[in-house]
C-alpha cells in the first residue's frame, strides 16, 4: 500500500489524520462552549481536564500532520480547476493550519498565565508557557475564543466547497479524501450472453 500522497490522490496517513482531526475539533469546540457555562462542580473540573488533554492531543496530531504533509507531499488540484479556486483553497488550508496551532497554544498560554497546572490525561505534567499574569491570561483567552470562531468559519467555507465539488461539479475532490471504501469502482461489464440461434 502506498502510504505517501501522490499528485492525483491522498494517501491513507493524510486521510486518517484529516478525519481524526475533524472529529477532535468538533468535540473540542462543543466541549469548550458547554463547559464554560457549567456550574462549579467536579464534573466541570473533569470537563476542563478532558478539554485540555484533547486539545494537547490535537496539537500533537497537527504537528504530525504538517510534518507528514511536508514529507509526503500533497495532492494537486484536479486538472481544469481555475487558478483563483486553487489560490482560495490554498489560502483556506494555510489559514486552518495556522489556527490549528494558534488555538491550542493560546489555550495552553491562558492556562499557564491563569496559574493552573496542565496534565495530559493524568499521565504527565506539561510545563507552563508563562508565569501568572492576569493581562496575558485575558489576551490569550480572547485569541483562543476568536480563533475558534475564525476556524469554524473557514471550516464551513471549506466543507461547503468540498460538497459543491461533489454534488454540483460531480468531480473526485471529496472522494479522493474519503477512505478507499468510498472509491467509485470501475464498472465491470455485464457478462455477455451467448447468442442463441
Ligand atoms: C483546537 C483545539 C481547541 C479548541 C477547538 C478549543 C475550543 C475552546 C472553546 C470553544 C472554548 C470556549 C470559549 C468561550 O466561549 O469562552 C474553550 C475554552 C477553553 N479552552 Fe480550549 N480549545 C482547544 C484547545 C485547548 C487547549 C490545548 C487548552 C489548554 C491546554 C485549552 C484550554 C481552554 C480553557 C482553559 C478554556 C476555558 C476558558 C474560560 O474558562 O474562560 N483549549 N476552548
Ligand atoms: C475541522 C474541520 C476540517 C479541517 C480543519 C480541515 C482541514 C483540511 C486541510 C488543512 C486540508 C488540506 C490538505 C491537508 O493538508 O491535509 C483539507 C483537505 C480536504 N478536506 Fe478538509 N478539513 C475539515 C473538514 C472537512 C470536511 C467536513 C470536509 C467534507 C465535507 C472536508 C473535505 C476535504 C477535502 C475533500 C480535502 C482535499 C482537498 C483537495 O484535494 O484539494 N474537510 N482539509
Amino acid at each position: 500500500m502506498q502510504l505517501r500522497n501522490a499528485p492525483d490522490r491522498w494517501g491513507p496517513v493524510s486521510k486518517l489524520l484529516h478525519w481524526t482531526i475533524v472529529v477532535l475539533i468538533g468535540w473540542l469546540a462543543w466541549l469548550g462552549l458547554t463547559m464554560v457555562d457549567m456550574p462549579t462542580t467536579p464534573a466541570k473540573i473533569d470537563a476542563y481536564a478532558l478539554h485540555k488533554s484533547l486539545g494537547l492531543t490535537l496539537l500533537a496530531l497537527v504537528t504530525l500532520r504538517l510534518a507528514w504533509r511536508l514529507y509526503a507531499g500533497a495532492a494537486h488540484a484536479l486538472s481544469g480547476t481555475p487558478r483563483w479556486q486553487t489560490r482560495i483553497a490554498g489560502i483556506t488550508h494555510a489559514g486552518m493550519y495556522v489556527l490549528m496551532f494558534v488555538i491550542p497554544l493560546s489555550g495552553w498560554l491562558f492556562n499557564s498565565a491563569s496559574g493552573y497546572p496542565l496534565q495530559w490525561f493524568r499521565q504527565f505534567n506539561l510545563p507552563a508557557l508563562a508565569g501568572q499574569d492576569a493581562m496575558l491570561a485575558q489576551s490569550a483567552r480572547l485569541v483562543h475564543e476568536v480563533g475558534v470562531w475564525l476556524l469554524l468559519a473557514l471550516v464551513a467555507m471549506h466543507a461547503g466547497a468540498a460538497l459543491y465539488h461533489h454534488f454540483v461539479q460531480r468531480d473526485a475532490t471529496l472522494r479522493r479524501m474519503l477512505p478507499s471504501i468510498f472509491r467509485k469502482r470501475p464498472r465491470t461489464p455485464a457478462p455477455r450472453r451467448r447468442m442463441e440461434h
